[in-house]
């Protein structure tokens, strides 16, 4: 895990999404984070100390003048060995205090005092006025320039019944942002398309052909490519995965929206990651009604050819570097080579098709034009950040 190890201070701030922070500690340590949780006042009203030590498996601080440090210096010592202070959540007024170098209680001493290199991450969360509100606004700018990351906040309906932007992001969508923070930034400036999932190509308007592509191994390559600050646009077929934060999505169901799609986007690409399954056929005529059963005499279906997105991309005058995907059911090593080739591409992963769809973890094989590389069975996410430093280096060279 990528936060295995980190030491996260964790600040919660006075506002009813002191609730969701509690899943947050809950996430970080359960990612192998050490989390260091303090709390201001206002925070208290939300949620107790009690809740928040418990998820956090260490004592809580709340005061400036808590005798459990001995040389009375809690704003100092809390920070000096910590990997990053997250405030979550961050309300309109610690906002505020942060722009002002307010010092008037231990958070905000403490994220003063910090050392420059300890970086501070804040999740807003306020009222849809209060964050649209100039003052905020000015507020927010401030903070970003003066290097302090802003998660969120995202839209949607708000405790105060009121809708709009304003909600803190949700623990898991700040956890991914986290782990994407401390990733190293290897395609930093690069545009990536990744196609992903599986498509759908209907025989009538209630039938169709699809397969058994879960979109996992796809969408966790986007994520790695945005973690390593790529600009990511994920062209996907049908999947039932949440759009990965920061990537722009772009949902399709044929094999010809896909292609459709990434014709429409390739030029500004420098990478193109081709991870979908993606029907080789599609049925000739699809009906505009629903095929009736008759006895004894199934339809016949006539199919042809669906373009090869990724042969097509690497045959064009200046293709980006174009990686492929080969899910096979035997002589893996063989095929994958021979298909490389074939696609005339410069990297060719391959894996063996019916041991990876729908599952978490997988086991890879890449094929370049120096020879094949194992990358032994690990989760998909950590897979996803091994191919992506691949590459990145390939790129580079
Ligand atoms: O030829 P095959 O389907 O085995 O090739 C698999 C690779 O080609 C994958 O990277 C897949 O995303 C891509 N592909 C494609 N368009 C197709 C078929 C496959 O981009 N019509």
């Amino acid at each position: 895990m990528k936060l295995a190890g980190k030491r996260i201070v964790l600040g919660l701030t006075g506002g009813i999404a002191c609730y969701k922070a509690a899943e947050l500690a809950r996430g970080l340590v359960k990612a192998g984070a050490s989390v260091q949780v303090v709390m201001t006042e206002a925070a208290r009203q939300f949620i107790t100390p009690v809740t928040l030590q418990a998820l956090s498996g260490r004592p809580v601080f709340t005061d400036q003048w808590d005798s459990r440090i001995s040389n009375n210096m809690a704003h100092i010592d809390l920070t000096r060995d910590a990997d990053a202070v997250l405030i979550a959540p961050c309300s309109a007024d610690f906002m505020r205090k942060l722009v002002h170098g307010a010092a008037d209680d231990l958070l905000s001493t403490l994220c003063l005092a910090r050392p420059a290199t300890v970086p501070l991450l804040v999740a807003p969360a306020m009222n849809v006025e209060m964050w649209e509100n100039p003052a905020t606004r000015r507020n927010a700018d401030q903070l970003r320039s003066d290097g302090i990351t802003l998660l969120g906040p995202v839209a949607g309906e708000q405790a105060c019944g009121e809708t709009g932007l304003g909600r803190m992001m949700e623990p898991e969508s700040l956890l991914e942002e986290l782990q994407a923070f401390f990733q190293p930034k290897l395609l930093r400036g690069s545009r990536v398309l990744v196609t992903a999932g599986p498509t759908f190509e209907p025989i009538d308007p209630v039938r169709g052909i699809t397969n058994l592509s879960s979109g996992k191994m796809g969408y966790a390559i986007a994520r790695a490519a945005r973690s390593a600050g790529a600009e990511v646009t994920l062209v996907s077929g049908p999947t039932a995965l949440a759009a990965p934060n920061g990537v722009r999505m772009l949902p399709v169901t044929t094999a010809r929206e896909m292609h459709a799609a990434v014709m429409s986007e390739i030029a500004a690409q420098q990478v193109f990651i081709a991870v979908a399954a993606v029907a080789d056929w599609r049925v000739s005529e699809a009906s505009s009604q629903k095929i009736k059963k008759q006895d004894g005499s199934p339809p016949a279906l006539a199919f042809e050819q669906n373009p090869d997105i990724l042969a097509e991309v690497a045959a064009l005058p200046a293709p980006p570097y174009c990686v492929g995907f080969a899910a096979e059911s035997e002589h893996l090593l063989e095929h994958g080579a021979a298909k490389r080739r074939r696609k005339n591409i410069p990297l060719l992963v391959g894996n063996i098709g019916h041991q990876t769809f729908g599952k978490d973890d997988n086991e890879l094989v890449l094929f370049d034009d120096t020879g094949h590389y194992p990358l032994p069975r690990a989760g998909k996410d950590m897979l996803a950040d091994r191919l992506v430093a691949e590459i990145a280096q390939r790129i580079r060279t």
